[in-house]
């Protein structure tokens, strides 16, 4: 006996094509903080989360249907069988070890290209049609791994790359001129990580580019002053997880921001993680690594024609071949 009875005339069965399902790979710091940033944003339908640890699993999934009368309905399910992730329009991958205070990010890669051959194939079994977004670190040679096993087509595969990454540099040079981060435009590429590079050329605050409305303001530009602040993103990570142990409340808004944009066919452009060979100058290999990418329902949609310095441009290949260097060794 249902609660409701049908008007006449109606269809028993609702719609089910319209449902927008997300998958989160991974219940940690990260993967709830993605989960619950989705959840409060109301981007899905349906969120299934899958993780090895089957108390903290259950324990997450609970934690979050007992906030239902609070948030947008959406249906949260959890389970270590692949089996529940099915027909996903969207999966986040997250599982996997984390840094110490002090390591690289790809000091993680040996432990996690060994989860990612376990998870990547059936995940990709269940979901052929689905959207990779890769969180894992290090995340641009995993995002490659993600496209290997997948054999899905490179714009179907991404990792969340320098949109944190951008939205620290945003908001250091906003608290460096006080104003709002929304109102900075500006973008880290590369690698996410040690040899990301900052696109100084085209920062952009309120439309008017950065170095000019410095002098119009009367704020001495040194260089100094602007490697200082890009210094500042690169050590990000490291300071916060020698403070508290990981991060994970920028990457839960990065992530989400990337996920209403592809659901919701947004279209805007984000520095993600992409196969980026052939883009300015970068040959000799396969890395994915971000550059800012217009991205909706059908994944990247293309690569901006952003225009970089020559010294920007030698960075970036610099940075390229870093993660060449780390792609041969995997054997893949
Ligand atoms: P965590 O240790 O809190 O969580 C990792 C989770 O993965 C655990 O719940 C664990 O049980 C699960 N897991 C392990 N093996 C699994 C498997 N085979 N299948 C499913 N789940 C499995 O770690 P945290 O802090 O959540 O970090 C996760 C990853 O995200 C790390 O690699 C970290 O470096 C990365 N990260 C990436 C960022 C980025 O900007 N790309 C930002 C922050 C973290
Ligand atoms: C971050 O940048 C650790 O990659 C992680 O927060």
């Amino acid at each position: 006996q249902s609660f409701f009875k049908p008007i006449q005339g109606a269809s028993p069965q609702s719609p089910t094509s319209q449902i927008t399902k997300i998958t989160v790979v991974g219940v940690g710091n990260v993967g709830m903080a993605i989960a619950q940033t989705i959840l409060t944003q109301g981007i899905a339908d349906e969120i299934a989360l899958v993780d090895v640890n089957v108390d903290k699993l259950r324990g997450e999934m609970l934690d979050l249907q007992h906030a239902a009368a609070f948030l947008p309905r959406t249906k949260i399910s959890a389970s270590i069988d692949y089996s529940n992730t099915t027909g996903s329009d969207l999966v986040i991958v997250t599982a996997g070890a984390r840094q110490i205070t002090g390591e690289s990010r790809l000091n993680l890669l040996q432990r996690n290209l060994a989860l990612f051959s376990k998870v990547i194939p059936p995940l990709a079994a269940k979901s052929p049609d689905t959207i990779f977004l890769i969180v894992s670190n290090p995340v641009d040679v995993l995002t490659y791994v993600a496209w290997k096993l997948s054999g899905f087509p490179s714009n179907r595969v991404m990792g969340s790359g320098t949109n944190l990454d951008s939205s620290r540099f945003r908001f250091l040079i906003a608290d460096h001129l006080d104003l709002n981060a929304q109102d900075v435009q500006a973008y880290i590429v590369g690698e996410h990580g040690d040899s990301s590079v900052a696109l100084w050329s085209s920062i952009s605050v309120g439309g008017v580019p950065i170095l000019s409305f410095l002098e119009r303001q009367q704020i001495a530009y040194e260089k100094q002053t602007l490697e200082k602040i890009h210094k500042k993103v690169v050590e990000s990570a490291y300071e916060v997880i020698s403070l508290k142990g990981y991060t994970s409340w920028a990457i839960g808004y990065s992530v989400a921001s990337l996920a209403r944009t592809i659901l919701r066919d947004q279209r805007s452009i984000h520095p993600v993680s992409v196969l980026a060979k052939g883009f300015h100058g970068i040959d000799g290999g396969e890395p994915f690594l971000s550059l800012p990418a217009q991205l909706g329902r059908n994944g990247v949609l293309g690569v901006t024609n952003v225009n970089l310095t020559e010294e920007e441009a030698t960075q970036l290949r610099v940075s390229a071949r870093t993660i060449l260097e780390v792609q041969a060794q995997l054997g893949i």
